[in-house]
């Protein structure tokens, strides 16, 4: 895939070293990505809200080697070198080197963290690779003559989706599609853009509250799992609803109707588990704790009318979505009701944030 318009100019400026530091965060699908091209095109558009607390921060200090042969490259995780990190970075260069010709030409050290635990079973992978996407590209802004602040932001996360595709929509904030919709101007399959229309009050600093309930390793990586959807026997109807749910939800973001946002909402994160059950090889990814808290969310909705719902990602853990004017009563429900259902009582209080952050 050549996408020429991210193919840089030839460079003007040198630089010999320097470093960059960069904090970007997770982010919560609303309308799941599942399925994909080759190259990390999806099948659908999604939507996200961009996450505010969980994040990675990562500095990629650089200096002008002799050689351009070869990638060169150190990676530390809190300080401790990651070896087993190199192949997916060094495939994440050769993905993206045509885009970032600068990348033979210095060695990088590059030192990460994440502001959640890393066995926390919160996958790092979007908000690690916008993190080193935004990096690599200040270096490039440092080579080059102007670069407008959107051309940066997104040319940074179409260099992300090539890291891990939902990677592409935690540059920006608070709402982000990512995906080709007909009805969303300025949308596309190559990188995420901010929701470019009016969004209702009740979903500003709307919240989430993680519930860690089953920290392991993911028991199928996300790869592998958008890769079940070739050849899956409901995968058309599927990216169908997909864009149906899309259109859905810009209705319900300007009128603020929180009762069909929970429905879309909840039926995605079924539908993409729906989907892992239902694929060759099949999985089930929820716990029995998942299951305990969707009911107890769902009772307490019924009891007292409030607003709160569910996502999931692929995996056990349970996005707890609720607007901000329920946050004291639904924490408490959350304390009273929940907690034990995580595993170690833990659960990471999040809310909607506005997109990555250079440090320094
Ligand atoms: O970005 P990936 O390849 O890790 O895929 C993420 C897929 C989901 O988290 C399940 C859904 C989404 O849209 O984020």
């Amino acid at each position: 895939m050549i996408e020429t318009q991210f193919i840089p100019k030839p460079y003007s400026k040198n630089l010999e070293s320097g470093q960059f530091t960069w904090s970007s965060p997770s982010n919560i699908a609303l309308v799941k990505y599942w399925g994909k091209k080759e190259h990390q095109i999806p099948e659908n558009p999604s939507v996200s809200f961009t996450l505010d607390y969980c994040k990675t921060t990562t500095t990629v200090k650089f200096s002008k080697k002799e050689t351009k042969e070869n990638f060169s490259f150190e990676i530390f995780l809190d300080g401790e070198k990651k070896e087993d990190f190199k192949p997916k970075i060094e495939t994440f260069f050769k993905r993206i080197e045509t885009y970032l010709p600068l990348l033979k030409a210095y060695h990088f050290k590059i030192e990460t963290s994440n502001s959640f635990p890393h066995s926390s079973g919160i996958a790092s992978s979007a908000s690690g690779m916008s993190a080193l996407a935004l990096c690599l590209l200040s270096i490039e802004k440092r080579l080059l003559e102007d670069i407008s602040e959107e051309q940066f932001n997104q040319k940074a996360s179409f260099l992300a989706r090539l890291g891990s595709g939902s990677a592409c929509r935690s540059i920006e904030g608070d709402l982000v599609v990512w995906g080709n919709h007909d009805d969303i101007e300025g949308s596309s399959n190559l990188f995420g853009i901010k929701y470019p229309y009016d969004v209702h009050q009740n979903f500003k600093n709307y919240q989430d509250t993680i519930l860690l309930v089953d920290k392991g390793e993911k028991q199928v990586s996300s790869s592998v799992g958008h890769n079940l959807m070739h050849g899956h026997p409901f995968a058309q109807q599927r990216f169908e609803q997909a864009h149906q749910n899309m259109s859905r939800l810009m209705t319900i973001f300007k009128s603020g109707d929180l009762e069909s946002f929970i429905k879309i909402v909840e039926s995605e994160a079924l539908t993409l588990h729906a989907m892992m059950m239902t694929s060759m090889p099949y999985f089930i990814l929820m716990k029995p704790n998942t299951l305990e808290v969707i009911n107890k969310i769902w009772n307490f909705r019924h009891k007292t009318d409030s607003k709160v719902c569910f996502t999931l990602d692929a995996g056990a853990n349970v996005h707890v979505l609720y607007p901000e004017n329920e946050k004291e009563n639904v924490l408490e429900f959350i304390k009273n009701e929940l907690v034990d259902y995580c595993q170690n009582g833990h659960y990471i209080t999040d809310q909607i944030g506005f997109g990555a952050k250079m440090i320094s």
